[in-house]
């Protein structure tokens, strides 16, 4: 399976924050927001990455994590020249997709859970054609809503209903089998000329061939598109950050318990950060890797 984080879009809600800086580069706490869903495509155990961002700021994105050797990855970088719907970042990975399987993830999406690691495994060992991942919120009109059977397939799919038919909001992330990519390239752009994800994730539920699988409400997720919410999610890391003196979506940590890197190349990157900054990131890779 390869991965594919979408940085793009212009950030409007966010403004004048986003006027010059991308907004999946913004600070949630302690780290770089993009930093979040690399870090759970990399839990599913996915270690090919395209990374997406419009021409103005991709180079800070290839700046802030090279071709990812450091962490035991291949990452990509490729750009979006407007912002032209969520579906959109399958046609411009067609090439880096090739044969595998695909993980699309929003740069903007933060999730966070005891279970996620597993479930993300899981889901991805079993995965037919598309599987979404849901989460119950108290204002699903904002996002995409889904209602399931019994069985976890997906019966109806809506973007923004003004009357939803349910409180499971589709998040962010999105396993396709290899077909999604033709799909997309198929697909008519919107009202508002994008070519929207739910109208590729509709064309698995027509076929009877999505599933839904609920993070639910044992775990966390925030789209951090607003200062409201992306301060909602900034608090929420320190407070775990401060109580249980971890860091989430640390990267070089979670390259460490994938076994992507060994213990050596942590401290080799440990190193580094004390060498460079006073944030204390570089002492905690140390202590990690024990040396
Ligand atoms: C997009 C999707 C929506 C999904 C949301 C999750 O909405 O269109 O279905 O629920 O991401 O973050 P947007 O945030 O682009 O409005």
């Amino acid at each position: 399976m390869r991965g594919i984080i979408l940085a793009g879009g212009s950030g409007t809600r966010l403004q004048p924050v986003t006027t010059v800086s991308s907004k999946q580069l913004l600070p949630v706490y302690d780290k770089p927001m993009v930093y979040y869903p690399l870090s759970v495509l990399m839990l599913a155990g996915i270690q090919e990455i395209l990374v997406i961002s419009s021409a103005d700021h991709l180079d800070s994105y290839r700046r802030l994590l090279g071709d990812g050797e450091r962490l035991g990855l291949r990452l990509e970088y490729a750009v979006q020249d407007r912002p032209r719907g969520l579906a959109d970042a399958l046609c411009i990975g067609r090439d880096f997709i090739g044969d595998e399987q695909i993980a699309l993830i929003l740069g903007d999406n933060i999730f966070y859970g005891h279970a996620l690691t597993g479930t993300l495994r899981k889901e991805r060992a079993r995965l037919d054609a598309c599987t979404l991942f849901s989460y119950p919120v108290a204002d699903p009109e904002r996002y995409g809503v889904a209602t399931v059977d019994d069985t976890g397939r997906i019966t109806s799919l809506e973007e923004k209903p003004e009357r939803p038919k349910s409180n499971l909001a589709v998040t962010g992330m999105y396993f396709y089998a290899n077909e999604a990519a033709d799909v997309a390239l198929c697909l008519k752009p919107s009202a508002r000329g994008e070519l929207e994800i739910t109208d590729l994730n509709r064309h698995f539920v027509d076929q009877g061939r999505a599933r839904l699988v609920d993070l639910g409400r044992g775990s966390a997720w925030f789209d951090t598109g607003t200062h409201e919410s992306l301060m909602d999610a900034a608090l929420f890391v320190q407070v775990l950050a401060k109580r249980q003196g971890i860091r989430l979506a640390c990267i070089e940590e979670v390259a460490y318990r994938m076994g992507f890197i060994d213990a050596e190349q942590l401290t080799v990157l440990g190193k580094e950060f004390v060498a460079t900054s006073a944030s204390g990131y570089g002492r905690y890779l140390m202590d990690l890797s024990g040396r």
